[in-house]
Formats: C-alpha cells, sequence, structure tokens
C-alpha cells in the first residue's frame, strides 16, 4: 500500500497502510483503482468505502444498528435481531463512528467511520481470517457460488482461510502475507501459517495462544447462543503487540459486513464451524509449546 500514490485524496488523508485484505487502490478494474480504506495519520478512526448497492446497505445498516445504543434499540421488535444478540455482537465488531462523504478520484463518495483497532499497537501484528463454509451469500447466483467454492475447497472443510497478515518488526520493517500466501495451507498445514503470524512474540507463543483461545470463547459464546445473523465473507481480525517490551494485548474484532443477513431464527453453522476448528488449531499449537 506504501507504494500507491496518495494523489486524488483529499487533504490530510493517506490510503490505511495496515489493510490487510479487501479492496485495495493497487488494483485497477476497468481502467480506474479500486477504492481501499483512507486514514488521516495519527488518527484512530479508518474509513471504510461503502460498497455498491446492496452490500454497502447491508454493512451500513449493520454497524448502524450496533451504534445505537442498547436503551434505544426496540425489544419488542425482533425483525432486527434480538436485541442480546445484537449487545453480544457489538461487543465483537469496532466502533462506527457514522457515514462520511468525501471527493476520492474525482468522486463524490461514502465512508463508514470506523475505529481503527490497529491504532493503539506501537508494532501491530494483524492478521485476518475469513470466516464461515461458504463465502458466497444465499443470493449469489449459482455461477458465482461455484466461482467462490473452487477459489479456495478447504474453505468448507475448515470453516476458515487465512487472507493475509502484516507484522511490523524492528528497524521499521513490515513483513507482508497477501491471500496467495494464505491459499497455500490448508486443514494439515494451517498451523504454519498461524505460527508465522504469531512468530513476533514466539518467546512467548503459550501466553500469545492462552489470550486467542480465551477471545476466541466469547466470540464462539455468541455463534452458539445468537440466532439473528447470518455471515458470509466476514472476517476475524487479529492484533496483537508486536514490541516485547509492551503487554501482548490480543483482541480479535468481526470485520466486514457487506454480506451479513439477518437470520430467521438459525444460528450460523458455517462461521461457528470455523471457530471451533480454529479453537482446535490453536489448543493443538498449545500441545507443543
Ligand atoms: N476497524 C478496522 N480497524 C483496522 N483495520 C480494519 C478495520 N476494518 C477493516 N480493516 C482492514 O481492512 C481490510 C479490509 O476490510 P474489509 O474486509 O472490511 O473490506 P473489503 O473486503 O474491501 O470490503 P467488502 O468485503 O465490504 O467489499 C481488513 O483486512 C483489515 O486489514
Ligand atoms: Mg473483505
Amino acid at each position: 500500500m506504501d507504494s500507491v500514490s496518495n494523489e486524488g485524496l483529499p487533504d490530510e488523508y493517506q490510503w490505511f497502510s495496515d489493510q490487510i485484505a479487501g479492496h485495495h487502490p493497487s488494483v485497477i478494474k476497468n481502467g480506474k483503482r479500486e477504492i481501499g480504506l483512507l486514514k488521516i495519520p495519527g488518527s484512530r478512526e479508518i474509513l471504510k468505502p461503502k460498497q455498491d448497492a446492496s452490500r454497502g446497505e447491508k454493512e451500513v445498516a449493520i454497524y448502524k444498528l450496533l451504534s445505537s445504543s442498547s436503551s434505544s434499540c426496540p425489544s419488542s421488535d425482533l425483525r432486527n435481531g434480538k436485541p442480546e444478540d445484537v449487545e453480544m455482537l457489538r461487543k465483537l465488531t469496532a466502533n462506527f463512528y457514522g457515514i462520511r462523504r468525501l471527493f476520492v478520484d474525482d468522486e463524490d463518495r461514502e465512508f463508514l467511520v470506523l475505529e481503527d483497532v490497529t491504532s493503539d499497537y506501537r508494532r501491530p501484528a494483524i492478521l485476518d481470517l475469513k470466516m464461515g463454509q461458504v463465502t458466497s451469500d444465499p443470493l449469489a447466483k449459482a455461477d458465482k457460488v461455484e466461482k467462490e467454492r473452487i477459489k479456495y475447497p478447504p474453505q468448507a472443510v475448515m470453516g476458515c482461510r487465512i487472507l493475509g497478515y502484516r507484522i511490523h518488526r524492528d528497524n521499521n520493517k513490515v513483513e507482508i502475507r497477501d491471500k496467495e500466501w494464505g491459499k497455500s495451507f490448508d486443514e494439515t498445514t494451517i498451523q504454519d501459517g498461524l505460527c508465522e503470524f504469531f512468530s513476533a512474540r514466539d518467546n512467548e507463543l503459550k501466553e500469545v495462544l492462552e489470550k486467542a483461545l480465551i477471545e476466541l470463547e466469547t466470540i464462539k459464546h455468541f455463534f452458539e447462543t445468537q440466532t439473528s445473523f447470518q455471515f458470509f465473507a466476514s472476517s476475524l481480525l487479529f492484533v496483537y503487540e508486536g514490541d516485547v517490551t509492551l503487554p501482548i494485548n490480543l483482541k480479535i474484532i468481526m470485520i466486514d459486513f457487506s454480506h451479513a443477513f439477518f437470520s430467521n431464527g438459525n444460528r450460523d453453522e458455517g462461521y461457528l464451524f470455523g471457530i471451533q476448528n480454529l479453537e482446535g488449531f490453536l489448543q493443538d499449537m498449545l500441545k507443543i509449546c
């Protein structure tokens, strides 16, 4: 991302350099660069472009629902999720601060203003895992379903996939792994990829894994009980402190709700399956620490 020009962005804004996956300005489609996440350097917010059509509307609807205070959430209206499910999900996501309009590449665009969950870290280590057994949503046509399936068949087996990571090492060096690297793993090798991500604190690997398992337990509890939401192509973002002189401060945040649907009282079994497997992978790694 550092190599992509900030020309065309409003004053003060830059492309968010710690973005792992998703729409990215280095990608050119139909002669235009994609719009990625923006940031004013030093701020604790990032701006995520609102995606086209229903995808953007879906994500905005979820974040608006989560940011409305629990008291203003009408308990009798279950169409938009059971209050207890909404309350639990709110604690697992980044804060949402509303919509901002900006001119980018000469176009008026809308952005979701979100808490940058990486901003508290001196040397963040950040990992994006795409969750669920199926990454196409229920409205996708058969050819899209098949296209998504063959992209990475282990997704159905594991219920998760590594989309990449960034680790800020010493001397301002940033180690980057992308989704092609992530696709090189399957259910027999994914621990190697996860181990590499946790390597910034390899002397404290046991503690790091224990913290990750505690965080994951809370997310698992949400998916075991909630019957309000179904998520497709949504991610878990892991962040921990790579500077060994500081506390590990490991967090796992749910992001990317552009294919999130309200459920009719069913659990999201595909996402839950992914969490259970991930838990198993981390527990196995813990045994050999
Ligand atoms: N709240 C956040 N704080 C820090 N980084 C974030 C946050 N939300 C997203 N990111 C970063 O941006 C990347 C892309 O985010 P996301 O998956 O939501 O966008 P996208 O895939 O481009 O969008 P969509 O799937 O809606 O088209 C993530 O991999 C992560 O690195
Ligand atoms: Mg995404």
